[in-house]
Order: structure tokens, then sequence, then C-alpha cells
């Protein structure tokens, strides 16, 4: 069961991540406080030799690597294994799922879950444009999965659960839709001081943000 929260506070919040994101589904640049596009890839090392990223990243157009909006890398903990069933949590545009697809190959597949209708359009055309097959596109929340459990060897996510308000409920999903040593992969920010607004609103005390993404 959900933690209870104020239905309008909740509704507001997710219509301004929601306009945030049909935004940055046109175009993320001059939209976040972060490098985004090729830029924030480099950034984040995603074309770094060690991680074997380099010639995976090289073969997505230059117009799909405009697109990334990642805090994060989350395949600097590694890329998933040829034949892998992976679930990509808030995918955006699709780069990380991308990515994912050309690790895991032709006999494995790449899931990517998405609020926004506008990004999963985007990242429909994005994975046509890589020629990239072995992917689908689900709409969805990350609090409520539409999958079965264990179904997945890997869930990936960028830049989703700091956005997410019932952050529980939506990692519990995450492990209830692993398989057993499946791993979970995610990059993202941490609010290191208190939510000053939490207080105010009567809704009690502000979470501690950092522990749970430790
Ligand atoms: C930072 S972007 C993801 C970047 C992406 N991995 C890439 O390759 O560019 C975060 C995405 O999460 C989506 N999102 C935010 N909250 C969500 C939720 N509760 N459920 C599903 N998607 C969500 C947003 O619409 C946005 O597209």
């Amino acid at each position: 069961m959900m933690e209870p929260m104020h239905e309008g506070l909740r509704s507001d919040i997710e219509e301004q991540v929601r306009e945030r994101f049909r935004k940055a589904a046109i175009s993320p640049r001059g939209l976040f406080s972060y490098p985004t596009g090729r830029a924030g890839l480099l950034a984040l090392a995603y074309a770094a030799r060690d991680l074997n990223l380099g010639e995976t990243l090289s073969a997505l157009p230059e117009s799909v690597q405009e697109s990334f909006c990642g805090v994060g890398n989350p395949f600097a903990a590694g890329l998933p294994g040829v034949g892998g069933q992976v679930l990509d949590v808030g995918c955006g545009a699709g780069v990380d799922v991308l990515v994912a697809a050309l690790s895991v190959g032709p006999e494995g597949h790449v899931t990517g879950l998405e609020f926004s209708p506008e990004m999963r359009e985007r990242a429909q055309a994005n994975a046509a444009l890589a020629g990239v097959g072995n992917v689908s596109f689900m709409p969805g929340g990350a609090e409520e999965l539409p999958f079965a459990d264990a179904s997945f060897d890997l869930l990936i996510s960028n830049g989703v659960y700091n956005l997410v308000l019932h952050k529980r409920q939506a990692l519990a999903e995450a492990y209830r839709v692993l398989r057993p040593g499946a791993r979970l992969q995610v990059a993202d920010q941490i609010l290191e001081d208190a939510a000053p607004f939490q207080q105010d609103l009567g809704l009690g005390s502000p979470p501690e943000a950092k522990n749970w993404a430790t």
C-alpha cells in the first residue's frame, strides 16, 4: 500500500514533472542544470574505454545522442550481459535503452517504461533512427510496474527515482520484477538537506533523502 500523501500535492508535482519532460522530449538543451545530449554523455564517461562503451555510443546517430537527459551513468556498474532481459524505468528518449539493447544483442531484449507519451514517441523514433529492433516501450509509472514478478535480469534507471513520490513503493516494485541474482543499477540525484516545505504542508518530518539511495 502506498504511503498517504495529499492528493492535490501529488498531482501538482506529477504535472510539473510531466511538463518538464514534455518539453525535454523536443530537446533537453537548456532545460537542466547539468549537461545533456552528447556533452552529457561524454561528461558521464559513456565513451570511456574501460567501460567498453565508446563503440556502442558511436553506433547511435548524433540526433539520438542529443536527446539524452540522464543525470549519471548506470553502466558505470557494468554493461548488461548478452541475451539479457533489461528494464529501464523512466526511459525518457531511450538513449540508455539503446545502449543496453546493443549490449544484450539480438537474443536479448530491453523494455523502456515511461509515463510521458511525448518521451515514449521520441524513444520509438530514436530506436528507428538507430536501427535497433530488440526494444519495446511501454506506458506506465515506477510505482506500479506493469510486469510479472521475476521478469528481468537487470533494472536500470537514470534520474527517475528522485522524481518519484512513493520511493519505497517504487523500489519494492523494482525488486519484485527482478529475478533472483539480477542487478539493480540506478544513477540518481540525492537531496542532502531537508526539504524545507515538507513540514509547512503538514506532511510530517522531512525525508532523510540521503538514506534511501545508499
Ligand atoms: C532523466 S530522464 C531519463 C533519461 C534517459 N534514461 C535517457 O537515456 O536520456 C527521466 C525520465 O523519467 C520519466 N519519469 C519521471 N517520473 C516517472 C515515473 N514516476 N514513472 C515513469 N517515468 C517517470 C520522465 O518522464 C523522464 O522521461
